[in-house]
């Protein structure tokens, strides 16, 4: 079984929709593995997506995802990591396809809703990221 990581984002724990977007994963045989909403600190948010800091965006994105508790959350099923980008649509919610998690929830490229881990190699990073084995079950 194949795992991936989720974090709902600022703007869509801040709507309300936290329960709606893990039906979404349930709805299609996603199963939480592990799940959590915190407050990240700008250290956090800088390390996790360190691999954007040459982006001209990574201030804007780190600064957005400081502004509220996100919920992160450990996936698992066949093919995880490939289900949930389906799930969530393009990173633009402008150039997501209807009925994905971005084009019903998101309402910018910053405030997109939700994040999902790009490779299966990343999700193993991303999960050990935020959470210890004893948290994953
Ligand atoms: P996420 O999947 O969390 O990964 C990095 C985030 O940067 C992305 O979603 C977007 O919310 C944000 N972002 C802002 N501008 C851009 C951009 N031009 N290209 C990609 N991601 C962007």
């Amino acid at each position: 079984m194949e795992k991936t990581l989720s974090i709902i984002k600022p703007d869509a724990v801040k709507k309300g929709v936290i329960g709606k977007i893990i039906d979404r994963f349930e709805s299609n045989n996603l199963r939480v593995a592990g799940m959590k909403k915190i407050q990240l600190s700008r250290a956090d948010a800088e390390a996790f997506y360190a691999v954007h800091k040459e982006r001209g965006f990574f201030g804007e994105l780190v600064d957005f995802m400081i502004s509220g508790p996100v919920v992160v959350i450990a996936l698992e099923g066949e093919d995880a990591m490939t289900k949930n980008r389906e799930l969530m649509g393009a990173t633009n919610p402008k150039e997501a396809k209807p009925g994905t998690i971005r084009a019903d929830f998101a309402d910018s490229i910053d405030a997109n809703a939700v994040h999902g881990s790009d490779s299966v190699e990343n999700a193993a990073v991303e999960i050990a990221f935020f959470f210890s084995q004893r948290e994953l079950s």
